[in-house]
């Protein structure tokens, strides 16, 4: 089997292209990343002299050559996106752009070639949830709050509709928050790991009561693995993991692993602008028609990533020193 996978030098999509190759040994990809900010050729450096990887640097929002790739695959599978919420409240046009034209330009080329579409979607698309609020399944209306959820709401529904109108072959994936070995240092459980290991304080947005249900990206991608061969066509699938801690109790967690003292450790800032207060989502669908559920627990997870940046210095490094350094001391300073 021959995949396009967009996105594949970001965090998830770099992390599906390791599972992919390593677990098939007759399956080829083709990777197809703008190398943004978030995109990463080291994150795949391990296939460079493997015959069936291939990375094409180019826009999903390119026609011309997005036609002339996937007419050569069986199946896309579509993680490229704008994804840093922070980024999307001080300017939308290149959440709007990539998330939802590229979305489209993706489409009307799987279209055209007949191709079997896979879509990377998050569980933001549903907005928020209070405290006592059951967990979002795949019948929950849309209510996105961020200009990124809302770009990627839009591109969920551009996916349906081309299999409605078009007959396209579509599954849609709506995931929680992922974390693990190649996550950009931007987002709270990598910034907080790389800022205490470089003797930084922890930021915490607001009182850190926020919550979240995390997922490790292996389980992750073991979910986009089993859907792509097995997910019934025109369905959407809830991925999740079995937690619900506080962004504060993350932090703290992660201040223990590293063997600190929350005292000096841990910094209150001001809180996001319409911070979404809970997420959680109901895999029960995933897990009794495709048999997944999530392996790793939290605390395995984060012992695991926590260790992993730790190891691998040279990688995160560079991103925090130059253009990540300038971005947080332009736009976050005042937060
Ligand atoms: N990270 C999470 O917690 C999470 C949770 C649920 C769903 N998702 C979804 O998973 C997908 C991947 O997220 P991630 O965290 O790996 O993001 P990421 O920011 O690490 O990676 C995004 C990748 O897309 C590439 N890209 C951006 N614009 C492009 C364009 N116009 N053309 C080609 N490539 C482009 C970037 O260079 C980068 O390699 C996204 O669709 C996101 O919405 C993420």
């Amino acid at each position: 089997m021959k995949l396009l996978i967009t996105g594949g030098a970001g965090f998830i999509g770099s992390n599906f292209i390791h599972h992919i190759l390593g677990k098939y040994d007759d399956y080829e990809v083709i990777c197809l990343d703008k190398l943004t900010y978030s995109g990463n050729k080291k994150n795949n450096e391990s296939w460079s002299d493997d015959k069936r990887y291939t990375l094409v640097v180019g826009d999903i929002c390119d026609q011309k050559l997005v036609d002339s790739l996937v007419k050569n695959v069986d199946a896309i599978v579509h993680f490229a996106a704008e994804t840093h919420v922070d980024r999307s409240v001080l300017s939308a046009r290149e959440f709007v752009m990539t998330n939802v034209i590229g979305t489209q330009t993706l489409l009307d080329s799987a279209k055209k070639y007949k191709k079997r579409f896979h879509h990377i979607s998050t569980d933001e698309v549903f907005g928020e949830l209070s405290p006592l609020e059951s967990a979002f399944t795949e019948d929950t209306p849309y209510d996105p709050r961020s200009p990124y959820s809302a770009s990627k709401a839009a591109s969920d529904h551009l996916v349906r509709a081309y299999f409605h109108t078009h007959d396209l072959p579509i599954t849609i994936s709506n995931c929680t928050n992922n974390y693990g070995p190649y996550i950009y240092p931007e987002k709270l459980i990598p910034l907080t790991i790389t800022n205490l290991l470089e003797g930084k304080k922890a930021t915490v947005y607001g009182n850190g009561n926020q919550i979240r249900d995390w997922l490790h990206v292996s389980d992750h991608c073991a979910a986009i693995d089993l859907i792509l061969h097995e997910g019934k066509i025109g369905e959407t699938y809830g991925v999740g993991g079995d937690n619900q801690p506080t962004n504060l109790q993350i932090v703290q967690s992660i201040v223990a692993l590293l063997g600190k003292s929350e005292e000096g450790s841990i910094e209150f800032v001001g809180d996001r602008p319409g911070h979404d207060f809970r997420y959680d989502i109901n895999y029960s669908k995933i897990n009794k028609e495709l048999g997944w559920s999530p392996q790793m627990t939290l605390d395995q997870g984060l012992e695991q990533t926590v260790q992993w940046f730790k190891e691998n210095e040279s990688w995160w490094k560079p991103l925090k020193g130059s253009s990540y350094e300038k971005y947080m001391r332009d736009h976050m300073s005042d937060k």
